[in-house]
């Protein structure tokens, strides 16, 4: 039996439907199991990252995990799934775990895989760039005609397509030989947000502005929606981005056997994202 967590996300989605598709028995863990739409036949359980009572139950019987990367708890969830017998975690990870310079962003990432160092299971890590999916911040701007409010439109990002992401944790899942290993996963190209924010113009037909606005001003307007040590983790990441282009991997064709899916790839695949 295969438990994914965090169910709700888009790379958990992906890959249980790749994971059926050729025939493991698969559970299905999230924090909010209510709010999960699964397959007839797909059993569903609480595993709240944050809450270790709910780990017992979310991994009894269970042989490998696909583990978002949630620190709070790391230890107990190991305990929990060394007396489950669980014989493998692959980690979602981060690629700013690379980065020298840690922000809390990476921080967090890195917590989780510190984490999980010393587990008696196998242990492989995947380690992606920017997922294309965070395109979606942008779409009520884009649907609404409003110029999308950028503080650095020149840093550069990877965008990995969501079905890539899954594909390279199928692999890694379900392949030995990639058991115990260590992966940084990115896109095909490196693109500046200005670069992306013109291919979805480009391929939607839409008109789309970047309104270059201060990094204080940006965290003021996302202050609803993120958290302020968050929000400084990235503005200080777009900063170092800011111009200097992304080193790309060939690790979607190694782990996946077909190349990387490209960011014009993913505005096709999700046009409704930016459809009125
Ligand atoms: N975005 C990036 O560029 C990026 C880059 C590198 C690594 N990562 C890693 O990948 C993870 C997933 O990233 P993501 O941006 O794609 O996030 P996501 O798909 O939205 O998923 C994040 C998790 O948040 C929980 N969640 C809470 N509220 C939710 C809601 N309303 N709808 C859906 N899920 C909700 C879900 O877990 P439950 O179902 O258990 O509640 C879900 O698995 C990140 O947490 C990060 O560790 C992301």
């Amino acid at each position: 039996m295969i438990l994914i967590t965090g169910g709700r996300g888009a790379v958990a989605t992906n890959l249980l439907s790749l994971l059926l598709a050729d025939g493991h028995a698969v559970r299905v863990g999230s924090g909010r199991p209510d709010q999960l739409e699964l397959p007839d036949g797909v059993s569903a359980v609480t595993c709240d990252l944050r809450d270790p009572t709910t780990f017992p139950a979310a991994l009894a019987g269970v042989t490998s995990v696909f583990l978002y990367a949630e620190p709070a708890c790391i230890t107990e969830f190991v305990t929990t799934a060394t007396e489950a017998g669980v014989e493998h975690i692959v980690l979602l990870s981060s690629s700013s775990v690379l980065d020298p310079d840690t922000n809390p962003v990476a921080k967090s990432h890195l917590d989780a895989e510190l984490g999980l160092a010393d587990a008696p299971m196998a242990v492989s890590v995947l380690r992606p760039g920017a997922f294309a999916g965070n395109a979606r911040g942008w779409s009520f701007s884009i649907k609404t005609d409003r110029p999308v409010a950028l503080p650095y439109p020149n840093a550069y990002a990877d965008p990995i397509h969501e079905l890539d992401i899954a594909e390279a944790v199928h692999a890694m899942l379900t392949e030995p030989e990639h058991r115990g290993e260590v992966y940084h996963l990115t896109g095909p190209q490196t693109l500046t947000f200005t670069a992306q924010l013109d291919l979805i113009a480009e391929l939607t037909g839409r008109s789309v502005t970047i309104d270059h606005v201060t990094p204080d001003t940006w965290r003021q307007e996302m202050a609803e929606y993120i958290p302020a040590h968050y929000a400084d983790g990235l503005l200080d990441y777009w900063r170092r981005c800011d111009g200097v282009p992304t080193v790309i991997t060939d690790t979607v064709a190694t782990l996946t056997g077909h190349p990387a899916r490209t960011f014009a790839d993913w505005i096709r695949d999700n046009a409704a994202v930016f459809a009125v």
